[in-house]
């Protein structure tokens, strides 16, 4: 009998998030469950990919039978199943992989292997009404990038990061105040209560003429000054200071990449008209109202999925498995993971 509603399973686990999913093609999240192993991250100050691996291996079925449960369907009403196929922490992503292939295979359902990175991309297009072409800047822990977004598997890009992603400035940058991990959170937090203009910090490639991002001298000027500090215990206030007058240095470097992407963007395409932000690092209050603002100025509309959709998460490769499963993009079971996955087709990685 044909399937009348189009029901995706998704599931994620390129990092240290084990994320499952299912969404039907009505824009219903019928459930999403979600188990970080951060925690035994946490005294390595990063996440160590042979942990992470063994904690996906240890829970995906646990997780899949619980969304599944909580969705109260059946196997059988399953169009397809989807799974983060790249890029990632290359063992987790083949823990993820292996447990939609099976699924495929027993339901007779199709595979469809998403890039983690698009799924970042189109989740705004599950929450708010957002119609292609649109300007994307993606934040994460892994990438620093702004794309075109022409259609569902169609990226132009327009500028990247040289050096470090924004979120691992972030982590490592609470590493060095002994902040704990994940930094982005930690960091924002504690800048609330600090002085953004205490702190003079280099804004790198500001003016250039190009879309590309740089932050290790941003970082490199942080722990000059953190190694300056000559009490054994960091004082709080500077501490405060110093996140403050970081965000507003990384706001100023995206507002000056984005400025110029915009443009390049608008003589591409005049009409388009939305702006989204995607990624980890799109959870940051302080850097989503300084885009808003950047937005509100060249008359785009600022469109930022949910927090708990901006961080990895199952509903976001559910989602993009549905935008390609709608345009007929399926894969064999033969696919193998891939560590390195540009979303701009005409790059190599
Ligand atoms: O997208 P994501 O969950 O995983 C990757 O695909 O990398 O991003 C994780 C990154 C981490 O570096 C984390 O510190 C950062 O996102 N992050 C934040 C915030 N929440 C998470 N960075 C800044 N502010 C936040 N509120
Ligand atoms: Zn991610």
């Amino acid at each position: 009998m044909k399937k009348t509603k189009t029901i995706i399973l998704g599931i994620e686990s390129s990092c240290d998030e084990t994320a499952v999913a299912i969404i039907d093609n009505h824009k219903n999240i019928l459930s999403h469950v979600l188990l970080s192993s951060i925690d035994e991250h946490q005294k390595y100050g990063g996440v160590v990919p042979e942990i992470a691996a063994r904690s996906h291996l240890l829970s995906l079925d646990s997780l899949t039978a619980q969304a599944m449960k909580e969705a109260a369907i059946d196997y059988k009403d399953l169009s397809a199943v989807a799974a983060t196929g790249g890029p990632g922490l290359i063992g987790g992503v083949m823990v993820g992989m292996m447990g939609a292939k099976a699924i495929a295979l027993a339901c007779h359902i199709p595979l469809i292997a998403v890039n983690h990175l698009e799924g970042h991309a189109l989740i705004a297009r599950l929450t708010h009404d957002v119609s292609f072409p649109f300007l994307l800047l993606l934040v994460s822990g892994g990438h620093c990038q702004i794309l075109i977004c022409e259609n569902v598997n169609e990226y132009h890009l327009l500028g990247t990061t040289i050096d470090d992603a924004l979120g691992e400035v972030y982590d490592k940058l609470a590493r060095m105040m002994g902040l704990g991990y994940p930094g982005g959170p930690l960091i924002e937090k504690l800048a609330l209560k600090g002085d953004e203009n205490r702190f003079d910090l280099p804004r790198p490639l500001k003016g250039r003429p190009n879309c590309d991002f740089s932050f290790s001298g941003l970082k490199t000027k942080v722990r000059q000054i953190i190694e300056g500090w000559e009490e054994d215990e960091i004082n709080l206030q500077d501490a405060a200071d110093l996140s403050a007058s970081f965000q507003k240095a990384v706001a100023d470097c995206l507002e000056d990449r984005l400025k110029r992407a915009i443009k390049i963007a608008l003589d591409y395409h005049p009409s388009l008209s939305d702006f989204v932000i995607a990624g980890g690092v799109a959870a940051n209050q302080y850097l989503r109202g300084q885009l808003e603002n950047l937005a509100c100025q060249k008359g785009l509309s600022l469109k930022a999925p949910p927090l708990s959709l901006c961080t990895d998460n199952g509903v976001m490769i559910a989602w993009a498995g549905l935008e390609r499963f709608q345009q007929g993009l399926t894969d064999s079971l033969d696919f193998k993971p891939r560590p390195r996955w540009p979303l701009d087709k005409n790059l190599k990685r």
